[in-house]
């Protein structure tokens, strides 16, 4: 996220807007919980990892310390702390995940790719062979060209216009070939490319003050199986807990992020960054009939989906 801009417009603020997350552990006993505990009482849709894909540290951004985390019979997150380069923020973990769905074919449609190690391959493998590798949007990039090295026979998609503006990375189709409906901001049907399980829609926004660039735009996806949607940055859960009795805390300065997010950007996002297309978009994504929502920031929720969204985005519920 472009931090420096989003503190420029310091003068726009709201109160705190509690998230889900917080309210669902604000009712239960914080103490004495493991972070195991922890996790799946603010996710009750994250299954135990097995004892082999707990190969890594436990932090608030993994709390279960394992390669993949399943959340849906053929559903899997990647989560990993994620700490940007921007001066300053080196040392936040801002958290970062990449969901993984195995479509009714047995090959696996990966968003939003994070960075590929030989435990995350292992773990793959024994899922399927990965043939989907989708951008939605141009601040989820960064590992894109590993992974379509990695795998040569998978397809990997980017974001409207980004395939064109950065051809080295090895992108073999626009997410734009998808998006057939009369609007062009999404498909007529579910594309057969991703065997009729997966919908997605373009969201346009812009950057205030500036002239129209297209960093924040993304592509939102919808898993009927799972009744998931997946998205990159339109929609956040970053927690603010800290709890002692854990094995792991939000750190104070990823709670100062979150602060950024909530209440600089999010007001920001709502109020100058929509473009005349957003409602349209936004309309067919509330079309869909989602339950949960798997971001790439923060923790995903499964309760009142549809009401969480509508509210992060300023919309009626
Ligand atoms: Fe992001």
């Amino acid at each position: 996220m472009c931090v420096s801009l989003h503190l420029s417009l310091l003068s726009i603020v709201r109160p705190l807007v509690r998230t889900p997350a917080t309210s669902l552990l604000r009712d239960r006993e914080r103490s004495p919980q493991t972070s195991l505990q922890l996790a799946e009482a603010l996710v009750p849709l994250r299954r135990p990892a097995p004892a082999h894909w707990r190969d890594r540290d436990i932090s608030w951004s993994n709390p279960q310390g394992s390669v993949l985390t399943q959340v849906h019979d053929d559903v899997w997150l990647a989560e990993r702390p994620f700490f940007p380069r921007l001066p300053g923020l080196q040392g936040t973990d801002v958290g970062g995940k990449m969901a993984v769905v195995r479509l009714p074919d047995g090959t696996l449609w990966v968003h939003s790719p994070v960075e590929l190690d030989s435990a995350l391959r292992d773990a793959l493998a024994a899922l399927g062979p990965v043939r989907h590798v989708v951008t939605p949007n141009t601040e989820h990039q960064k590992y894109a060209s590993d992974w379509l090295r990695e795998y040569p026979e998978a397809t990997g998609y980017s974001c409207p216009g980004l395939r064109e503006s950065k051809p080295e990375v090895g992108w073999h189709r626009s997410l734009s070939s998808l998006l057939d409906a009369p609007s062009g901001l999404t498909s007529a049907s579910a594309p057969a490319e991703w065997c009729s399980a997966i919908e997605l829609c373009w969201v346009e926004d812009r950057v205030p003050l500036t002239r129209r660039l297209p960093f924040f735009n993304e592509v939102v996806f919808f898993h009927r199986p799972s009744r998931s949607l997946m998205c990159a940055d339109l929609w956040w859960n970053y927690p603010d807990y800290a709890d002692a009795d854990a094995d792991f805390q939000v750190p104070r300065s990823t709670r100062l992020w979150k602060w950024g997010m909530d209440v600089v950007y999010k007001p920001v996002y709502n109020r100058l960054m929509k473009t005349d297309s957003w409602e349209e978009s936004y309309r067919v994504i509330a079309g869909w009939e989602f339950e949960t929502i798997l971001p790439c920031h923060g923790e995903p929720v499964a309760e009142d989906a549809k009401k969480v969204l509508a509210s992060h985005l300023a919309m009626a519920g």
